[in-house]
């Protein structure tokens, strides 16, 4: 099943959102402005609160443990019902992941319209229920109202080890940054809508949005990781951007060496771009610099433009931005191929600096 399919009477759930997934997220910009106006909450248990602008909240509740709690939902990003419950589930599971945690209980937040046939929703929370059900934890409950366009989500619970917690921020001079899925989705979901992408791009893109963030977690663990985060709705630069500003570090991005799905830079030359890659490029354009980066050669197979879309491109259900010391990377990039992941792990760059100053991302070509 392609993702793709219409629903029995002819209807694409596509077609109830303007946006789909990850890409109908408010933009940075206008979230950080909304969040300023709310007040500072402080606790000594609150271990990760909003303020660092991470996955998810933590709440230590004993020595040798902390709630990890956080919600995700969006709209329909592939028409098939049970598909698009998978990718939800996959996604909200995902933040608890990038905390370093286990998921363990979760809720259903659902919205959809009173008019369309209920086993449609039916297929929506069995999708996300077999993602629950995978990732070991234990579906509980919900709630849902009736709105035009339908929705799904998660609200799940984690605990993790309080010294244990992966933080968007801590990355260190000379870390590596390990990406466990490759980029694309937006432009080939948006591909998918406009009926022009290939059946390869089609599987392919199900597969990444389906696949939980478990196994690349469970194999970090086994490492020294410095800082984590989930690339989702702010593209690779965006969720970039967070960490070196949040570590006050100087990263680079191999922008060659990203995997990216089959097809993406033609559906990109298209013009078959989500609205949300430009929002995310505005947002990271202070702090990027492209130095001597000749984007436009025949090497880089595209002109510039190009090169900023994918790497701005937001992402449903991406995979864990890992930034991991040099002398560990390597067994760790021996694990992920020893234990045969289902996504495409690459190395995007490097921790130049750390420590000091204004995040920056420098964009190069290759080593
Ligand atoms: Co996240
Ligand atoms: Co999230």
């Amino acid at each position: 099943m392609n993702g793709n399919t219409p629903l029995s009477d002819g209807i694409r759930l596509t077609q109830f959102a303007k946006h789909g997934g990850c890409a109908a997220k408010i933009g940075p910009d206008t979230l950080s402005r909304v969040l300023e106006r709310l007040p500072k909450f402080s606790d000594p248990s609150l271990l990760v609160g909003f303020e660092t602008s991470d996955d998810a909240a933590v709440y230590k509740v004993a020595d040798d443990i902390a709630v990890i709690q956080t919600l995700d939902f969006f709209t329909p990003v592939v028409d098939d019902p049970y598909t698009f419950g998978q990718v939800a589930a996959a996604n909200a599971l995902s933040d608890v992941y990038a905390m370093g945690g286990e998921p363990k209980i979760a809720l259903n937040i659902v919205e959809f319209p009173g008019e369309l046939d209920p086993d449609i929703l039916g297929e929506i929370l069995r999708g996300g229920a077999d993602k629950v059900h995978e990732a070991g934890a234990v579906l509980v409950g919900g709630h849902s109202i009736q709105d035009d366009v339908p929705k799904y989500g998660l609200s799940v619970t984690g605990f993790v080890h309080p010294d244990k917690i992966y933080k968007n921020y801590g990355c260190r001079e000379g870390d590596v940054l390990i990406l466990t899925k490759q980029l694309g989705s937006g432009i080939v979901n948006t591909a998918v809508k406009a009926q022009m992408a290939s059946e390869e791009s089609a599987r392919e893109v199900i597969r990444v949005m389906t696949t939980l963030n478990r196994k690349a977690k469970e194999t970090a663990q086994k490492y020294n990781v410095h800082a984590c985060t989930d690339v989702t709705g702010f593209g690779l630069l965006g969720h970039c951007s967070e960490m070196a500003s949040a570590s006050g570090a100087q990263i680079r991005i191999n922008v060659g060496d990203v995997a990216y799905m089959h097809g993406v830079k033609e559906y990109a030359q298209m013009g078959l771009v989500p609205g949300g890659a430009y929002r995310n490029r505005k947002h990271v354009a202070p702090l990027l610099d492209t130095g001597n980066l000749d984007v436009t050669g025949e090497d880089m197979g595209g002109p510039d433009e190009v090169w900023l879309d994918l790497l701005c491109d937001p992402q449903t259900s991406g995979g864990l931005l890992l930034a991991v010391p040099e002398e560990e990377a390597g067994n760790m990039l021996e694990e992920f191929a020893r234990i045969g992941m289902e996504t495409e792990v690459s190395v995007v760059g490097k921790v130049l600096k750390s420590g000091s100053g204004n995040g920056r991302i420098c964009l190069r070509k290759g080593k």
